[in-house]
């Protein structure tokens, strides 16, 4: 029975009269009465940092997710002691803490209200495990709407949901089912056209209700650690983006050929059926860079052996694929089969690398090779040796990439599909329970792949793909959203998950298109290919259960579509390719919801379907059967029908043909998009020439193209080739120029610009200031003319 003493004792606390300022450079410090320290942090005018210590005592001050680079630095910073409340004014913002009871408002510099507490910080203790349940509530304004959270399977909008973060093996999931992979606490609110963020880094379960059980109110609370949250002021949500994505980071750029077309299955094996299955690519001239070996390529699943029934010279193998254009990935997980006579298996015993039960004994879970021990990715010293593992694959056997999986750690035949809360973990010097490293097991994982990789890749990029993450993975590798379904409900997910994990700071993202689970028709599966060519990260992948999932698989009709939709993907790689280049360089999603487009247009708040594939084409997948098109919201501004080149207003609700070869696609008006001849894989053929398709505008639109070696790191010692086009166009005339930066020559020596939308004949051209002759150009029709890559400004006109 429980007293009510006791269950005064699990209630909720609060803090209450602050006794104590003290100010340390860019901290401030707020103790009160009953033993709470608020300390906050100022970290740039925009950016705060919040953490609560209980007792008078702080947490040992060390997270995964927050980046080196981290940029810090504010221009003001001023603090004043008033009766009720201390005013903290940065560059940007006002911070506001009550005396009475610590709770913080938060404004912008003309005192709307950004952010307020409701009860603010209060906790609980957890008698079951020691320390607290650490809450924080807040005042949810009533045309507030919530984004981000990673890979959640619901609603762009989360206003309404509750939702929680615990990396989960979610075979088959479900819209809104939760949790699933990812643990990514981090969410942009949006109010009266301010924008702000939040990053709850707490590695625990961590927990999020969006004004679902109480209507005004939004809270977020975990299960232990401290309450540890940063703040971002927009007002652009696109600058909260930013700030967050500076917070945890970003990766390296990968190797061109991994923004290629993907093609997986679970599994392909023996070499033969690998082979055929990148010949039938060469053979239809589906454009393809990578093939996929999942589990069943190892001996026994045993992780860094091979099959040498299946694969009898993986190295030959490898080589050949290669030679045809293609690389090979390859699956290693975390779970390392019980076995005396295995390398791995002994060498982590003999250092002592697994994880162990809280009394001693190894934990054990079930998995492909039957029962496993799991090595504790949270120990540095076990990281470098999990790094050097990836030596035969990558350096001796010339494997390209690795794709990490079950790293949530997903554990088979126990109900919690994972480890036992007790178990031990290292947690580079912190030791804990599975409880607070659960979130970052397989980050930890996929971190130490990246190091491997990149040692044994060298001087070439790796490429590494997760399916578990917390906060700050993103900095290590790409990611896939796990076993979906060939259902339409989850072409949708795909949608709506691609664009959330953007907006979470992590762009490098894709589907298992066609869905992993069950059988597409020829119908979804051309439907999924359409959306898939504008996700970051495009591969097929099935389960092999139910047959073939290749694009050749469902007919010729959709074979050609499958192929056409492919080659737009090669054509657009020089656009793509500057799209991670901005997002790595600026933090700009390379996927824009609506909402992130224009937020000042409160028609975008609510959409799901139609987003920027980088800043300048806009995307609305077709979710139905037998369509022959789609309603579709048009954002503001003028956009070119890729296909029918019409020009239509936005703002407004529109329907779109777009019969079974179609999407639905717009150019922005004044864009410039680069594209590349087709390739039947990166590298296939030298560019001897880059096409940019110009859409016409009345206006100013500036557009970029980022191009370098493709791989290697030259790169970042300034060999790019950075031009960035300022359009400006009338009635009459056209003007380019080019601002070019970077040190990297690029092979071909022309650009061509193929006009859309003119509405004049050309009768002059000017080249740097010049009059040129048409043919020196080579003006074919009204449509397009080609000139020196080097111009500085090119002017056409009617006259
Ligand atoms: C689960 C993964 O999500 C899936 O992609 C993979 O094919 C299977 N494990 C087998 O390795």
């Amino acid at each position: 029975m429980i007293t009510n003493t006791e269950i005064e004792r699990r209630g909720n606390q609060h803090p209450n009269q602050i006794t104590e300022f003290r100010q340390d450079n860019d901290k401030l410090y707020f103790t009160t009465q009953n033993g709470v320290i608020l300390e906050i942090m100022v970290m740039r005018d925009s950016v705060v940092r919040f953490r609560y210590a209980t007792e008078h005592v702080f947490e040992p001050d060390f997270s995964y997710a927050i980046s080196e680079n981290v940029s810090l630095g504010y221009n003001e910073l001023d603090v004043k002691e008033e009766p009720p409340e201390y005013a903290i004014t940065t560059g940007k913002i006002k911070i506001y803490v009550k005396k009475s009871n610590l709770k913080v408002q938060i404004t912008d510099l003309e005192d709307n209200i950004i952010n307020e507490d409701e009860q603010g910080f209060h906790w609980e203790e957890s008698y079951d495990y020691g320390g607290n349940i650490v809450k924080m509530s807040k005042v949810t304004q009533s045309a507030e709407s919530y984004y981000g959270m990673g890979d959640k399977a619901s609603h762009t909008n989360l206003k309404g949901k509750r939702i929680n973060n615990w990396a989960t093996d979610s075979y088959a999931y479900g819209k809104d089912q939760e949790p699933l992979y990812k643990s990514i606490p981090f969410y942009v609110g949006l109010n009266k056209n301010i924008a702000y963020g939040i990053f709850f880094d707490n590695s625990f379960r961590t927990h999020f209700d969006f004004a679902h059980e109480r209507r005004n109110i939004t809270s977020f609370w975990a299960d232990g650690g401290e309450m540890n949250y940063y703040f971002f002021y927009g007002p652009k949500i696109s600058k909260v983006v930013e700030s967050y994505t500076n917070l945890t980071g970003v990766p390296e750029l990968p190797p061109m050929w991994a923004l290629g077309f993907h093609q997986s299955k679970w599994s392909y094996y023996p070499e033969k059926k690998v082979k055929d299955i990148t010949s039938k690519f060469r053979e239809l001239k589906i454009p393809c860079d990578a093939i996929y070996l999942d589990i069943d390529y190892m001996e026994g699943f045993r992780c860094f052996t091979w099959d040498n029934r299946r694969f009898p010279n993986p190295k030959k193998m490898v080589d050949e694929l290669q030679k045809d254009g293609f690389k090979t990935v390859t699956m290693i997980d975390p779970g390392i089969k019980i076995d005396r006579d295995y390398w791995v298996y002994q060498q982590a015993m003999d250092n002592g690398f697994f994880c162990r039960r809280a009394d001693g004994p190894h934990f054990k879970g079930k998995v492909w090779p039957g029962e496993c021990k799991f090595p504790d990715f949270t120990n540095p010293e076990v990281r470098e040796w999990w790094a050097g593992l990836y030596k035969e694959m990558i350096a001796d056997i010339g494997v390209h990439g690795v794709w990490n999986d079950m790293n949530e750690p997903a554990v088979m035949e126990v109900p919690s599909k994972t480890a036992n809360l007790d178990v031990r973990h290292d947690y580079d010097g912190h030791p804990c329970s599975h409880r607070k490293a659960h979130n970052v097991y397989g980050m930890q994982m996929v971190r130490a792949t990246f190091e491997g990789m990149k040692k044994f890749t060298f001087p070439r990029r790796p490429f590494v793909l997760t399916r578990a993450g917390y906060s700050g993975t993103q900095r290590y590798c790409a990611t896939w959203t796990g076993d979906n379904v060939a259902t339409w409900e989850h072409l949708w997910i795909a949608n709506v998950q691609m664009q959330r994990m953007c907006m979470s700071g992590y762009s490098f993202v894709g589907s298992d298109i066609g869905g992993f689970a069950e059988q597409p028709n020829g119908e979804l599966f051309a439907r999924w290919v359409q959306l898939g060519v504008f996700h970051p990260f495009c591969r097929v992948h099935s389960s092999g259960d139910h047959g073939e999932q290749e694009p050749w698989s469902f007919g010729t009709e959709v074979t050609d579509i499958v192929r056409k939709f492919i080659e737009l993907r090669y054509e657009l790689l020089p656009y793509l390719y500057t799209m991670f280049y901005k997002y790595i360089k600026e933090g700009l999603p390379m996927l824009q919801s609506l909402v992130f487009y224009n937020q000042e247009d409160a028609q975008t708040h609510f959409r799901t379907d139609e987003f920027l594939f980088g800043e300048q084409i806009l995307v609305c997948p077709v979710q139905e059967p037998n369509s022959q098109g789609r309603r579709m919201y048009i954002p503001k501004g003028k956009w070119y029908n890729y296909w029918t080149e019409e020009v239509v207003e936005g703002g407004a609700e529109k329907w779109v043909s777009a019969g079974i070869d179609k999407i639905p696609l717009f150019i922005k008006e004044g864009a410039m998009i680069p594209k590349y001849p087709v390739q039947q894989y990166v590298g296939e053929v030298e560019i001897d020439q880059l096409k940019v398709d110009v859409y016409f505008k009345d206006g100013v639109e500036t557009s970029t193209v980022y191009e370098d070696q493709q791989d290697g790191y030259d790169y970042k010692k300034g060999r790019y080739s950075l031009r960035n086009f300022k359009l400006k166009g009338k009635q009459e005339g056209l003007s380019i120029q080019q601002f070019k930066d970077g040190s990297y020559r690029t092979a071909y020596e022309t650009i061509k610009l193929h006009f859309h939308g003119l509405p004049f004949k050309i009768k002059t051209i000017e080249i740097d200031n010049d009059e040129v002759d048409f043919k020196s150009v080579k003006l074919n029709g009204n449509n397009s003319i080609e000139i020196s890559k080097d111009f500085t400004s090119l002017y056409i006109s009617a006259k």
